[in-house]
């Protein structure tokens, strides 16, 4: 676990600052998984919870995880006893094997330091069903379009400056971002859903077979 928390202040205003960018990714993400009634969904990084409200509204049983306890703050006020909430690295799951139907991780990838990061999804892989499947949310790798994607990539530049973790934000880019790091773990992309003008992709994994 970390030693100092780098969501400590910005926490409680996370929200306004992140949903007007990620509101309607999170949408389009919901889309491509079409949760069913009863399924485990699992949450890596949940932060502040906004992730885990759909899945909690389309009647699926929903944990959520997270290293910053001043996010989690966040997301147990949001999402009272709807969804269980634990505190801790997502290095290290506290679940058995094949355990969730759905394991999600929405922009943690790129803030885990380069040689965590196939142990980390490695880790997401262990908990899922057989027939599950696992959905990244990041920043892309690749050309931008319109005028949506320069000043998206611009704003990321500087929230990452800002939240200390730029070196692992670059070398998550320099190392192809999702698709480097699922490759690592012999995981196949299913679907890719480039968003945010290409600043962002959603990918949905397939289990290990
Ligand atoms: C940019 S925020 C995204 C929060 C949320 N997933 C969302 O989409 O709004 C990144 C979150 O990942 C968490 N995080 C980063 N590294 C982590 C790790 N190794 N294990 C668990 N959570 C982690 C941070 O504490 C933070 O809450």
């Amino acid at each position: 676990m970390r030693d100092t928390d780098p969501y400590q202040q910005i926490a409680r205003f996370y929200d306004r600052l992140i949903e007007p960018i990620q509101a309607g990714v999170r949408r389009t993400s919901v889309e491509l998984v079409s949760p069913r009634p009863g399924w485990q969904v699992l949450d890596v990084g949940c932060g502040t919870g906004t992730g885990m409200a759909p899945y909690v509204e389309a009647g699926c049983a929903v944990t959520g995880v997270d290293v910053s306890a001043a996010m989690l703050e966040q997301a147990a006020s949001r999402m009272g006893d709807r969804a269980e909430l634990i505190h801790t690295d997502g290095d290290g799951l506290p679940f058995g094997d094949d355990r969730f139907d759905l394991v999600t991780t929405s922009m943690v990838l790129h803030e885990v330091p380069a040689d965590k990061r196939v142990p980390f999804v490695a880790e997401m892989a262990r908990v899922t069903k057989p027939a599950g499947r696992l959905l990244f949310i990041d920043f892309r790798i690749g050309p931008l379009r319109g005028w949506r994607g320069p000043a998206a990539r611009a704003i990321s530049i500087v929230m990452e400056r800002l939240s200390g973790h730029y070196s692992h934000y670059r070398t998550f880019r320099m190392s192809d971002g999702v698709p480097g790091v699922t490759g690592g773990v012999g995981l196949d992309i299913e679907r890719e859903k480039i968003v945010a003008g290409g600043n962002v992709a959603i990918f949905v994994v397939a289990s290990p077979a």
